[in-house]
């Protein structure tokens, strides 16, 4: 088949990340008889500097017509002036919006082989497997907000309606039914009115539609313990854009590493959005040092999601995971020197996709 990659790769580490997992699609295609197109466009902090945007309209409507966007990182201190007209995030946010991706996909897997990476004990970890399911286009990220004339009081309001809470927990509870059929949902609704919205229609979308899924709610606080305390318990877990955004993070540290974790924003329709979930990291850019495994599998994630291309997914993650089996480990994962660095570690990956096809 024909696919069209529009890749972002912004700011600080992207370029580097999203070059590695461009490598490794470009692989893909060759082994399996495929053509990929790669249109990269400015994104982020860079395109704040040369086009005064950090979303140049050119990028968002060739991210329309994309089968699929690969994006790196955005953002830095260069940009992070408070009294800025724009800032890079403010690119992601519009882009996630224009294109209606209201759902973010965050698998948090232990790496079998890379336990030791973790903060935590071993037998905490070992064999976790969850799957966010962030609300990714509403809640307080996108509600009104203000600062008063004197400057002196902010207002950000969280708001969801009906409809943006039933969508992203029909999505979910689809995905529990495919997993180990366990949907968690975490909400604040001991204290907000619009987590009791939350809790009120996501219990009906769960009678009426999915009364085989075991389901669950959870407070966002508890959540944030449970994390730590019985990760293995979870399975889907669905939640809103701030609480996604924080629990995420928090999710992160189980596998042990950020630089392991991708991301997939996807709506109703195409093209899908696939990142990294780690940032730009400006103070290692440029040094050959990071971690290209995230925006790897997040590339893994675009061939399932957006273009259908299961097995050429399946072969993407067990490349990465031969990669790490051979021992190899960039310096966020090492637990003594590192063994490679990013350009390594993708032509590791690379070589591994041909050899596990
Ligand atoms: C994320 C990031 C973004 C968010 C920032 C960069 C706007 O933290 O994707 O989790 O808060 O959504
Ligand atoms: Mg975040």
């Amino acid at each position: 088949m024909h696919a069209d990659f529009v890749l972002l790769p912004g700011d600080g580490i992207g370029p580097e990340v999203t070059s590695a997992a461009k490598q490794v699609l470009q692989r893909v295609a060759v082994e399996f008889g495929h053509s990929f197109g790669f249109d990269e466009r400015p994104m982020g902090g860079r395109a704040i500097d040369e086009y005064g945007d950090p979303l140049p309209q050119s990028t968002l409507e060739a991210c329309r017509h994309a089968d699929a966007i690969l994006l790196g990182a955005v953002g830095g201190p260069k940009w992070d002036d408070p009294n800025a007209k724009t800032r890079p995030e403010a690119g992601l946010l519009k882009l996630r919006k224009a294109l209606g991706l209201f759902a973010n996909l965050r698998p948090i897997t232990a790496h079998t082989q890379l336990i030791e990476a973790s903060p935590l004990r071993r037998d905490l970890i070992e064999g976790v497997d969850i799957l966010f399911f962030r609300e990714l286009t509403g809640g307080i990220y996108f509600g009104d907000s203000w600062l008063s004339d004197d400057g002196r009081r902010a207002t950000s309001v969280m708001e969801y309606a009906v409809g943006e809470i039933e969508r992203i927990v029909r999505l979910a509870a689809e995905a529990a039914r495919n997993r180990r059929n366990r949907l968690t949902s975490v909400d604040k609704a001991n204290v907000l009115e619009v987590s009791r919205l939350w809790r009120r229609v996501a219990a009906r979308v769960m009678t009426d539609e999915f009364p085989d899924v075991d389901y669950e709610v959870v407070l966002v606080d508890a959540m944030a313990m449970h994390l730590i305390s019985r990760p293995r318990d979870f399975d889907v877990v669905v939640t809103g854009n701030l609480f996604g955004d924080i629990l995420t993070d928090e999710g992160s540290m189980l596998p042990g590493s950020l630089g392991l974790l991708p991301s997939a924003s996807v709506g109703e329709t195409q093209p899908g959005l696939y990142e990294p979930i780690h940032g730009s990291a400006p103070d290692i850019a440029g040094q050959d040092v990071a971690n290209p495994l995230a925006t790897i599998l997040a590339a893994a994630m675009a061939l399932r999601h957006s273009l259908d291309l299961d097995d050429e997914a399946q072969a993407v993650e067990a490349a990465v995971a031969a990669a790490l089996d051979a021992g190899l480990r960039t310096r966020d994962i090492a637990a003594g020197d590192p063994s490679v660095g990013t350009a390594a570690m993708a032509n590791a990956v690379a070589e591994a996709v041909t050899r596990e096809r």
